[in-house]
């Protein structure tokens, strides 16, 4: 018992000091339990990314040779694609909701000051991606969404613009004038609800399609293009407008980037599910699901279906299994069998789904996994640049063309 007042003052000093110094140890050590792993020394700098048919990939790499930072690198591709009004999965061109109003996501973390940045559901503005990355420069929060999203753009000085340019608004259209109830209202995937669509269990089995079907999907497709000519979709875009009618996609653009020196950071942008309901928000915004870096370990990233990446936080279950000692492959594997588990393995469903990711670590291992080895009968690849700038093909966990799901509408 202290004797006197002072003594018991001096103690209880002493004691709060040990505390601090018992608290300062206790953050010290758990630092210390997510310590930076050792990794191999790949080739450096390396991108990854979807492949796209602009020049921004061989640029963003000749901005990592000069010493630019990873997360302008990053950038540099997702805006390029936002720019195009020809790639109708982001930005400018983007496919838009059911209401004809293009909605896009976008986010983006930097590795070395382990920052991050997102925005959801945003109109009117084409550069997500960059609004993302303001978001993460300029303001206190990580995420902002809908019109406040589109009004601190405007603050930040981003213009607004119309996005959905003619093309996207007539294959818009013609999914429009060919809509049945089969859309994305209703139970989904995972709902015990949920039933194939008959036309589908029908006519597009992924493995082993019945030939009686195939002339009945071929008159479907032969309406759709006496409709989009009366529409008046251009001949060169018939074809793409049919397939976006008959198979919805949740195109997108991820890119990772590492330089010479381990820094590492990671940006995704997309308009999102196609005709999908407004205000729905898939995997790319979020961060830990479309996209995820950490310093230490490295970045992953994803396109296909959102709601399914959103339910195993794919790029952050990426990033943690790599942390825990698995390779960019293993880890990407591993999650996408998460995303199977979620459904007992059954194919009946799994077939519906499209999941890649791209994975590059710290040290410049990279890989590209996906469900499914092909895409409407097309091998799936993804684009790598370390030096040279090449199309890899994705390792898949399953062999096989997965169905785009919701299935070709019947016709009014
Ligand atoms: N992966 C893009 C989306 O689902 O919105």
């Amino acid at each position: 018992m202290p004797s006197t007042r002072r003594e018991f003052l001096s103690r209880s000093a002493m004691a709060a000091t040990a505390g601090l110094v018992l608290s300062q140890a206790a953050t010290a050590d758990s630092s210390a339990n997510v310590a930076t792993p050792n990794f191999g020394n790949a080739k450096k700098p390396v991108i990854i990314t979807r492949h796209t048919n602009l020049p921004t990939v061989g640029q963003a790499y000749q901005m990592l040779l000069d010493g630019g930072d990873t997360l302008d690198a990053a950038l540099h591709i997702c805006k390029g694609q936002e720019d195009d009004p020809n790639d109708d999965t982001v930005g400018l061109g983007g496919l838009p909701n059911e209401e004809g109003v293009v909605e896009l996501d976008a986010c983006c973390m930097h590795g070395p000051s382990r920052r991050a940045g997102s925005v959801a559901a945003v109109r009117n503005i084409k550069n997500v991606c960059m609004v993302a990355r303001t978001v993460m420069q300029r303001t206190g929060h990580v995420m902002l969404a809908g019109e406040g999203a589109e009004r601190f753009a405007v603050a930040e000085g981003f213009p607004r613009e119309n996005l959905l340019t003619d093309r996207s608004r007539k294959i818009w259209l013609l999914w429009k004038e060919t809509m049945s109830n089969e859309d994305w209202w209703g139970p989904g995937l995972d709902s015990p609800e949920w039933k194939p669509p008959a036309e589908l269990a029908r006519n597009v089995a992924p493995r082993n399609p019945q030939p009686d079907d195939v002339p009945q999907i071929q008159a479907q497709a032969k309406r759709l293009y006496a409709m989009a000519a009366d529409i008046g979709i251009a001949p060169a875009d018939r074809q793409h407008a049919v397939r976006r009618v008959l198979f919805p996609s949740t195109g997108t653009i991820h890119a990772s980037a590492v330089n010479t020196k381990g820094e590492i950071s990671g940006a995704t942008t997309t308009s999102g599910l196609e005709w999908k309901i407004p205000g729905r928000v898939g995997d790319s915004p979020i961060i830990g699901a479309g996209c995820y870096t950490d310093q230490d370990v490295g970045s992953a990233g994803a396109t296909g279906s959102g709601e399914e990446n959103i339910k195993v936080a794919g790029a952050h279950t990426i990033v943690e299994l790599m942390r825990q000692g698995m390779s960019p492959r293993e880890a990407g594997l591993a999650t996408l069998r998460r995303i199977a588990r979620n459904y007992n393995s059954d194919m009946s469903k799994l077939r519906y789904v499209d999941m890649e990711y791209y994975i590059l670590r710290r040290d410049g291992e990279y890989a590209g996994v996906s469900l499914w080895s092909s895409a409407a009968g097309d091998g799936r690849k993804f684009l790598v640049h370390d030096g040279t700038q090449r199309m890899e093909p994705f390792v898949a966990l399953y062999q096989g063309t997965y169905v785009e799901w919701p299935i070709v509408p019947k016709l009014k």
